[in-house]
């Protein structure tokens, strides 16, 4: 057979790959995905990461919480994300403004007393969606097919928590829940020993816990492999857009808190690394764990307590992811930010 019958039967046998690709729908769909979020530094650029990648993730909503900072300012910064990514079709519901039972603590000594570091804030052009996001939750995770929509759960649990205790029968519609949260083998960065989302909500992540919903947690022993550096902040800065510009100017600022109170080299991205598992899953590690949340007033209110080694012999009900690979998780940040204007 000559060289030129033996490209064209090459060239066929790629057309018709790449045919039945497409005819099989090998072409994944994309997941539908709420984002539940405290904005909030690193939410935002979770949210940046997330609005870039339509091929992968169809945001159905993002729901805000209180948290970093109090429920209005949170709710205006989500909305702030949404237009600096050119995503203003994306619904903003605001939801809870005070945690289930706890009095309400905030960490506008990390996040800015506006809740976003390094960047001026002002009030967005399109306003928040109408209704509570609690009542979004109960009627789209009702509606939704069976095990549908995936939530990515950025702040304090408030919001779900509330929609499955006046509607549990939604997790019927919820596919998984990732969590960026807990805290296990690094210890805690409120308390010795707990995380700041699961301290400032206990309450509602045992809701979530008990629910039975697939559940993963990207707590600080994964965020505090993850971090900044010179280099990964050069790396953002050369994409040379609005959006990586003011991810670099966001990260700048927000990283010097725990780079002086942790003496760590760099900075966690901890909201962006739930982003970066649906998006690519394989950069991450960890295994099925039984875990429980100490909601009990006390030295370690707030904790999770994780059982990595299965010493309590009690059935995993959590997905702990333990590690990541951090320049992974950074290219792929970049990659995703050049999308954006
Ligand atoms: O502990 C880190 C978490 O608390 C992140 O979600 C950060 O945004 C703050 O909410
Ligand atoms: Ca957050």
């Amino acid at each position: 057979m000559s060289f030129a019958n033996v490209r064209r039967l090459l060239q066929g046998v790629v057309l018709m790959s790449t045919l039945t690709g497409v005819a099989t729908g090998a072409v994944a769909t994309p997941r539908d995905l709420i984002i539940d979020t405290d904005p909030g530094a690193d939410d935002v650029v979770a949210l940046f990461l997330a609005m870039a990648s339509p091929d992968e993730l169809k945001i159905r909503a993002i729901t805000t919480v209180a948290g970093n900072v109090r429920l209005d300012k949170t709710s205006r910064n989500a909305r702030l994300a949404r237009e600096w990514a050119g995503r203003e079709d994306i619904p903003v519901y605001a939801g809870a403004g005070r945690p289930l039972v706890r009095t309400p603590i905030y960490a506008a000594n990390v996040h800015g007393e506006e809740g976003l570091t390094g960047v001026p804030v002002h009030e967005p052009r399109q306003p928040l969606a109408e209704g509570n996001a609690v009542q979004y939750l109960i009627d789209t995770l009702d509606a939704a097919p069976p095990h549908s929509i995936t939530l990515a759960m950025l702040g304090p649990q408030t919001n779900l928590a509330l929609a499955l205790i006046q509607k549990p029968e939604i997790v019927k519609g919820i596919k998984e829940v990732v969590v960026m949260g807990g805290a296990h083998f690094n210890g805690g960065n409120i308390t010795p020993v707990a995380e700041f989302n699961l301290f400032a909500d206990p309450h509602a992540a045992e809701v979530v816990l008990a629910s039975g919903v697939k559940l993963t947690y990207l707590p600080l022993d994964v965020t505090h492999k993850i971090i900044t550096s010179d280099a990964r902040l050069k790396q953002l800065a050369a994409v040379g857009n609005q959006a990586s510009g003011k991810v670099v100017d966001i990260l700048n600022a927000y990283i010097q808190y725990d780079i002086d109170k942790y003496g760590m080299t760099g900075g966690p991205v901890h909201d962006a690394t739930v982003i970066a598992y649906l998006l690519k899953p394989d950069l991450f590690s960890g295994r099925q764990i039984h875990m429980s949340v100490n909601s009990r007033e006390g030295p370690t209110f707030g904790q999770t307590v994780a059982d990595w080694y299965g010493v309590l012999e009690q059935p995993a009900n959590v997905m702990w992811i333990e590690n990541g690979d951090a320049q992974g998780f950074f290219d792929l940040l970049s990659a995703r930010l050049a999308r954006l204007k």
